[in-house]
């Protein structure tokens, strides 16, 4: 088992590619932080992990405030003793042409996918060099490196995450932790319902491996960047996507 002994906080672990880290890691032998909002489907991933041997618990977190992220470090500390691994996946996303996103949406995807990850790596990230390890693994997307018309808010916020991987390798590297992205494609989870089949097959249309992912393929990537196997891997984006930023 290659986590055995950690403890993991994967943030939007309650659904979709964050539940699969959860058991990933779980399954590899880590204690695993579950956070969400939905409390109901949170404890159902905590129970699934228990009922096959693992340790969870879960702990509930809006994300769209700083005081909330504080509150989810202090907690998700509290509960295992230390954060080893942190997953920023939690992530919110609009379908749709720039001029027709409000203001409401533009603040909801900053404050999830850039200062909620901010916030929890500024909590969590100086006592894992302190203690001279850790893995931090930023979830960002294929749609930060390329232009997807109708993504724009969605990829603007995720390439402020791919940078802020960089930015804070420069900071914490020399103490030990590192810290990656993850870039998925089309992932078969419930975010991309909301888009419509039509959006998500003409995405996935442009993919070389022609297919969504499923959750479990960004899962594994995830192992490996929380492993030991990746301790000399430092602000890489790995892109599990197809083939699609490829060519
Ligand atoms: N699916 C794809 O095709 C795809 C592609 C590229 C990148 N990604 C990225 O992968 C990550 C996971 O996406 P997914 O497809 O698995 O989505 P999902 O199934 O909709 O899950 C999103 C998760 O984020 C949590 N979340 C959202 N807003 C939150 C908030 N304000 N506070 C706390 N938790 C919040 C949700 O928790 P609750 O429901 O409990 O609130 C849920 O667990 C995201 O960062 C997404 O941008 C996905």
């Amino acid at each position: 088992m290659r986590l055995q002994g950690k403890t993991a906080l994967v943030t939007g672990s309650t659904s979709g590619i964050g539940q699969a880290i959860a058991e990933a890691f779980a399954r590899e032998g880590a204690n695993i932080v579950v956070s969400g909002r939905d409390e109901q489907r949170g404890k159902a991933v905590v129970e699934k992990i228990r009922a096959t041997g693992g340790s969870a618990t879960f702990v509930f977190a809006d994300l769209s405030s700083k005081a909330e992220v504080d509150r989810l470090a202090d907690e998700a500390v509290r509960v295992f003793g230390q954060i080893d691994i942190l997953v920023n996946n939690a992530g919110a996303v609009t379908f749709g042409p720039t001029a027709q996103v409000d203001e409401p949406t533009f603040d909801t995807l900053f404050n999830t996918n850039v200062k909620a990850p901010y916030y929890l790596s500024a909590a969590l990230a100086p006592h894992m060099a302190e203690r001279g390890a850790g893995k931090i693994i930023n979830i960002t997307s294929m749609a930060a490196h390329i232009g997807m018309s109708g993504l724009a808010l969605f990829g603007a916020t995720k390439a402020a995450l791919t940078q802020l991987t960089k930015s804070w390798v420069a900071e914490f590297a020399h103490s030990g932790v590192n810290v990656n992205a993850i870039a998925p494609g089309p992932t078969l989870t419930p975010a991309n319902e909301t888009a419509g089949a039509a959006f998500i097959d003409q995405i996935t249309s442009t993919l070389p491996a022609g297919r969504a992912a499923s959750p479990s393929e960004i899962a594994d990537a995830a192992v490996y960047l929380a492993s030991p196997e990746s301790n000399f891997v430092h602000g890489i984006t790995l892109h599990v996507d197809g083939g699609r930023t490829a060519v």
